[in-house]
């Protein structure tokens, strides 16, 4: 069994935690998902889906983690011995690999704009131009599997040089930096001519937008900002240290993800309506918005520059969360040395990228349930996977594991009140099955 290193502070790992769940699910995903589904309404869903399942996930996840010190698979045998519920890590795994597959295809556009941003390229363009530029990069094969790969590049590289100190110690630096560059972009947002009819689509619900399919979007959005649902902070609170309090860093992990990915609305819509651009223009839309902000501000070029660096650093540690998730496996379970580990992971990674990144131009006409492999992995990922994953975690928490372990990781011990265990339950006994239900009535198109 390989060494078993945990962070060195509590605010490490918070940091750490905090570093996995903000990333470009909050900066890319949450205000396109937003815009094409009715703004306010699905803010206050999404809202909700954090309080009753995001925070209860979240904790069920640490339990399961920092109980056994062990990855999913693991303590899943050591929680309930004899019993198969361990499988269940298989489809975790999977699930990882699918979100790096079309999560990287994403932090490879960042990369290019963020070299676009260094060669000063981003200022003194129409917004249509904004538009042809994007379309440009995802029109070129060779420029998105070319980007893509070099991102993969570093996050392997990130992975070979062993991550304990390396994620802490970056995450610790790099996200309240970037909380304070967004902020400065929101205030800058908010002063272009028409800011106001941006806040108001943010903020006041218009519930005709908003169909059962964007219901589940902002659960499947909810489940993927947090990094929940695929077993990646049951890795993570796995090097929790046991006088942590689970319920507090929960809720901190929850709280800060939601505002980084309501503070990027802010920064977002008030330009969206100011330039024109349609709000319901989907993965595209920050690529075409940004670059507009930045050249109304003083000094655009480096904010521009810091942005994107930002943003990347966002996103790296967030894949290298993903891909610790069947690294950690294949050492623990299957006695790989880390290096090999990191090669079998690259290497299914690599395929699913590539072709990620090929369906929007050379396989742009390969779909299935008319969608492309991109959306497909998109979809398949945070719905499929990650909602469902997150709901056999809730299920499993709240139904099968022994109630004592519960106790006696929020109290920690008896040393803590615990006084989220009621909340807790209820929402993982009752509210989880419930939305299962309906979310399988759903998808079988029963409603
Ligand atoms: N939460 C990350 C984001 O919002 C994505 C992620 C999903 C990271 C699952 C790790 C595990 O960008």
């Amino acid at each position: 069994m390989a060494k078993r290193v945990g962070f060195a502070t509590r605010l490490g790992a918070i940091a750490a935690a905090v570093g996995s769940a903000v990333g470009l699910g909050n900066i890319w995903r949450f205000p396109f998902e937003a815009g094409q589904n009715g703004g306010g309404a699905f803010i206050l869903v999404y809202i909700i889906c954090i309080l009753v399942m995001g925070i209860p996930v979240i904790l069920s996840e640490f339990i399961i983690g920092r109980s056994t010190h062990s990855n999913m698979k693991s303590a899943l045998k050591q929680l309930s011995p004899g019993k198969k519920y361990y499988l269940f890590t298989y489809i975790c795994i999977l699930g990882s690999f699918i979100v790096i597959g079309f999560y990287s295809v994403v932090c490879g556009w960042i990369l290019e704009y963020l070299y676009q941003a260094a060669q000063g390229n981003l200022s003194g363009h129409t917004p249509q131009e904004y538009n042809d530029m994007f379309s440009a990069l995802v029109d070129s094969p060779w420029r998105c599997v070319g980007w893509t790969l070099l991102f993969l590049v570093f996050n392997f590289l990130v992975m070979s040089r062993g991550i304990e100190k390396g994620i802490e110690r970056v995450a610790s630096v790099m996200m309240p930096l970037l909380f304070l560059i967004l902020l400065v972009f929101c205030i800058n947002s908010l002063l272009l001519p028409g800011a106001s009819r941006g806040l108001k689509f943010l903020f006041s619900p218009d519930f005709s937008q908003l169909t059962l399919r964007g219901v589940l979007d902002a659960f499947g959005q909810a489940f993927l900002s947090l990094s929940i649902g695929i077993s990646c902070l049951v890795t993570y609170s796995s090097y929790f240290k046991d006088d942590t309090s689970l319920a507090k860093d929960a809720t901190t992990v929850a709280v800060l993800d939601t505002l980084v990915a309501i503070l990027s609305g802010v920064m977002i819509f008030p330009a969206v309506f100011s330039f024109g651009v349609e709000p319901t223009a989907g993965p595209r839309l920050i690529f075409e918005v940004l670059p507009g902000i930045f050249q109304q501000m003083t000094g655009g070029y480096l904010w521009a520059l810091l942005f994107f660096l930002l943003v990347f650093f966002a996103s790296l540690t967030s894949t290298i969360s993903l891909s610790e998730i069947p690294i950690t496996f294949m050492i623990e379970e299957h006695k790989m040395s880390r290096p090999r580990a990191i090669a079998w992971t690259a290497l299914f990674t690599v395929v699913l990228a590539v072709l990620a990144s090929l369906s929007f131009n050379v396989l742009e006409d390969v779909k299935l349930f008319c969608m492309n492999i991109f959306d497909l992995m998109d979809y398949s990922a945070s719905i499929i996977f990650m909602l469902l994953g997150g709901l056999f975690t809730a299920v499993y928490v709240g139904w099968i594991l022994d109630r004592k372990v519960v106790h006696d990781q929020l109290t920690n011990g008896g040393r803590l009140k615990g006084a989220m265990e009621p909340y807790l339950i209820f929402c993982l006994r009752y509210v989880a099955p419930v939305s299962i239900f309906f979310i399988f009535l759903y998808l079988t198109g029963i409603i």
